[in-house]
């Protein structure tokens, strides 16, 4: 309501943040894991005294420092370009409340990059017991900064006692944080795995081959059994909405997406296990890339659950997806929707601006879910509702779908939308006040 709100055309807001987000999650996760991998295996070559793998990890590190570095930090700050712009009051919230904890993870981050530099320019320069320790420090930072930024999204998800002590402590260490460390931590272990098996299906001769495979599918085995401990955990801690949303069948897409990314991780516990473990001669580039794959559509479906679930709020019990508060809501009711909006330029309903306010009240208090034609689009969603239809839904949205929160505003305000919803309920060009105003 303190803010301008952006409505992004055919994608929604949401779906936006997603798509940057999404990337920049398996970059960030393969960062931390790569970082255990790199010493790991630096280590395992001067123990085993074979050079040819030390070799492999020199060669591996370029890879590593070039997408982690680059694509991390684009996709890093473009995660700050869409949320501040989506949604810049649950981004000041989390601003205000982790001060602290963003400014410790920017030193994470910055020791991360120089760590991974001096590690990458280090190679043959460096003893190899400092490089070794360089490398080391590199994934102590990268590490830290998994544990800095899970204890903030896990915040949105289980605010826990925070909503009642307001203290960063309670914000920090909420009920998912630790289950969702240990998880993220597995996933990140994994995608080192992954990225691995990639890499090392294309090593010459055969035997070093054989032996890099084995050792990159170990880092998916390892994982892929403590996983279904930690999805457990999880579980027991997040909010009952939350699980009956994502299991419960009442939103189709979302337990379809669980029920693949499930079966997907099997699938990828399999190929590892039977595939490049047992039988690291026929484990091929296509069969790792496939993978390779497989792993990005499970942390695409499994990213976008964990953010679906959360309906309707952005922080749980503080915020609603479209900025209002609990606590706002009889106020609101009284005094009007569009009276309180600092930025709109319709503020008040009249007798001959109902189009035009409805559409506004749509884009301030819907469009940061419903799009009007595209993505979770409204106009598919009520098409042949007639007026008074659309009204009745408006007073019980809360209890007609459970995740999404109640209409608010006063009756003159709820006429309006209802009238503009009618329209494009059945209008050929849905956007037709869009562009008048
Ligand atoms: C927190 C996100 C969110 C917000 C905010 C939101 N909705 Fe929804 N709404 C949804 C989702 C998700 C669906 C389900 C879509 C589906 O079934 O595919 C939905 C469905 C609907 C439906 C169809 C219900 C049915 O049972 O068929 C209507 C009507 C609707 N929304 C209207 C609105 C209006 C009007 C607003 C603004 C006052 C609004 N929504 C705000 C998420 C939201």
């Amino acid at each position: 309501m303190n803010y301008p709100f952006w409505e992004v055309p055919f994608i929604g807001g949401g779906m936006m943040i997603g798509i940057v987000a999404i990337v920049h999650v398996f970059v960030a996760h393969f960062a931390v894991g790569g970082g255990l991998f790199l010493p790991l295996t630096e280590r395992k070559a001067y123990r085993e005294n074979d050079p040819r793998i030390l070799d492999y990890v020199k060669r591996h590190t370029l890879f590593f420092v070039l997408l982690t570095l680059v694509t991390g930090a684009i996709t890093g700050v473009g995660i700050w370009w869409t949320i501040g712009l989506v949604h810049p009051p649950a981004t000041r919230t989390l601003l205000l409340v982790f001060v602290w904890v963003w400014a410790t993870e920017w030193v994470m981050f910055f020791t991360e990059i120089a760590a991974a530099l001096i590690y990458y320019y280090g190679w043959d320069k460096l003893p190899p017991k400092t490089h070794l320790t360089v490398g080391w420090i590199y994934f102590a930072a990268a590490w830290l900064s998994l544990f800095l930024i899970n204890g903030i999204l896990t915040f949105m998800l289980t605010p826990g006692q925070w909503l009642q002590t307001r203290s960063l402590f309670h914000a920090f260490f909420n009920p998912t944080m630790l289950p969702s460390l240990f998880l993220r931590t597995l996933i990140a272990v994994a995608l080192a795995g992954i990225f691995a098996l990639f890499t090392a299906t294309q090593v010459q001769p055969e035997d070093l081959r054989e032996k890099l495979v084995r050792w990159a599918s170990k880092w998916l085995i390892v994982p892929g059994l403590l996983m279904p401990l930690g999805l457990v955990w999880y579980l027991a801690n997040a909010p009952e909405s939350a699980k009956r949303l994502a299991l419960g069948g009442a939103a189709p897409v979302m337990t379809v997406f669980v029920t693949l990314s499930l079966l997907m991780s099997v699938l990828i516990f399999a190929f590892s296990y039977l595939g490049a473990s047992r039988f690291p001669k026929t484990f091929s580039q296509p069969f790792a890339l496939l993978v390779m794959a497989l792993a990005f559509l499970t942390t695409g479906m499994t990213e976008w659950v964990r953010e679906a679930i959360r309906k309707p709020f952005v922080i749980y019990g503080y915020m609603f997806s479209n900025s209002i508060k609990p606590e706002e809501v009889s106020d609101l009711k009284r005094k009007g929707f569009l009276t309180s909006a600092k930025w709109t330029t319709v503020p008040k309903v009249t007798h001959d601006n109902f189009l035009e306010t409805g559409r506004e009240i749509f884009r301030l208090q819907c469009a940061s879910c419903h799009t009007v034609e595209g993505y979770n689009g409204i106009k598919p969603l009520i098409y042949g509702w007639d007026e008074k239809m659309i009204d009745q839904a408006l007073q019980r949205l809360h209890r007609l779908r459970g995740f999404m929160p109640p209409f608010v505003g006063t009756e003159d305000e709820r006429k309006a939308l209802a009238k503009w919803l009618a329209k494009i309920a059945i209008a050929e060009n849905a956007n037709l006040y869009v562009n008048q105003r």
